[in-house]
């Protein structure tokens, strides 16, 4: 490879090119996040299995520990924004949660629990203003909150041409319905694909699967996607779905997905994930990524870790066109509800 064809390449500003394209192909991508500092943060409900009212929080460990993941991003050259935490909105500091951003375009999220439910608005609010702040690039757009109930990234996690759409916790399969229309995914060539979640523990898809490679992070656009996931968190049907789309995954067990360390934040190269999860961090190093841990155990006293406090902005890098792509649809592993009738593949 030329010099020339290296510099072609997005550098990331701050890292040499010699870490940012590995031998073993990995090369990490500037992203750009959106982030929510956990100023209000505190255990005052109970909406996941992990929160305990009883177990008090240390605000400024939280803080401490959210800056240090703020740092990490920013030293490997990613961009993060900052949305204005609310009082009285505890969780709003799992950003991850507040929508999501294809191709430029952003749905804010609708909440299933009461005591989240202001936080989609706040994110609206904020997707409207970085739309019109040209944050979400040109063409870039925000379509308000879902109808639905959709809990944002917390559930949808882009893998190249895939959506993956956890089910059955959260998020509604009725919200896939709506994200596949409103996102217009089928256009994009996008397709979403419903994930049936069953244990309570892993009640957002980000809990039990992580991307680690879009398939289009070693530079080549038709790379599979790499993930990692938990079998046992899916329905049997959505685990066959899994290990036929990604044979290559890495699997986790379930003292890796008990540390959260599927709750990671992947750029290409480097693995952003909870310190806690020293298995996940080998078998990620295995594949050639570079793990880097984060304390993280203040913010997991709410249920979540890295990448629930981390919303991928993903700004539309050129203005819309029209686009010829012959839809594809909504795949769905849900035998019965009828979800998806006429989209299913
Ligand atoms: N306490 C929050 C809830 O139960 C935690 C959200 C974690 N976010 C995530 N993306 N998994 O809603």
């Amino acid at each position: 490879m030329r010099t020339s064809d290296l510099r072609a390449r997005p550098a990331l500003p701050g890292v040499g090119l010699a870490r940012t394209l590995r031998p073993g192909g990995r090369t990490a991508r500037p992203r750009t996040f959106l982030m929510c500092p956990p100023t209000h943060f505190d255990v005052v409900y109970e909406i996941n299995p992990w929160m305990d009212r009883t177990v008090p929080v240390d605000a400024a460990r939280a803080l401490a520990q959210w800056r240090a993941l703020r740092e990490a991003y920013e030293r490997h050259g990613h961009t993060v924004h900052v949305i204005d935490p609310e009082p009285g909105l505890p969780d709003m500091v799992y950003a991850a949660n507040g929508g999501v951003v294809v191709d430029g375009v952003a749905l804010a999220a609708r909440f299933l629990h009461a005591q989240r439910r202001a936080e989609g608005a706040a994110y609206a609010r904020w997707f409207d203003a970085a739309a019109r702040a040209g944050v979400l690039g040109p063409g870039g757009a925000a379509l308000g909150q879902a109808d639905e109930v959709d809990e944002g990234e917390g559930d949808l996690l882009l893998a190249g041409p895939l959506l993956l759409a956890g089910a059955g916790m959260r998020t509604t399969r009725a919200a896939h319905r709506e994200l596949d229309r409103r996102l217009g995914l089928a256009a994009r060539g996008v397709t979403l694909v419903t994930l049936d979640l069953v244990d309570p523990r892993y009640y957002h898809l980000d809990t039990a699967l992580a991307v680690l490679d879009d398939g289009r992070d070693d530079g080549r656009d038709d790379a599979p996607p790499l993930i990692a996931y938990l079998p046992e968190a899916f329905a049997p049907k959505s685990r066959e779905t899994l290990r036929d789309l990604f044979p290559d995954a890495i699997l986790a067990d379930a003292a890796d997905a008990a540390a959260f360390g599927l709750n990671a934040v992947s750029d290409g190269l480097h693995v952003y994930l909870d310190a806690a999860a020293t298995g996940m961090r080998a078998k990620v190093r295995e594949r050639g990524f570079e793990p880097v841990g984060v304390e993280f155990d203040e913010l997991r006293k709410g249920g979540g870790s890295v990448k629930c406090c981390t919303l991928t902005l993903r700004p539309a890098l050129v203005e819309p066109v029209e686009t010829t792509a012959p839809r594809v649809g909504v795949v769905s592993t849900g035998s019965t509800t009828g979800a998806a009738a006429g989209l299913e593949v």
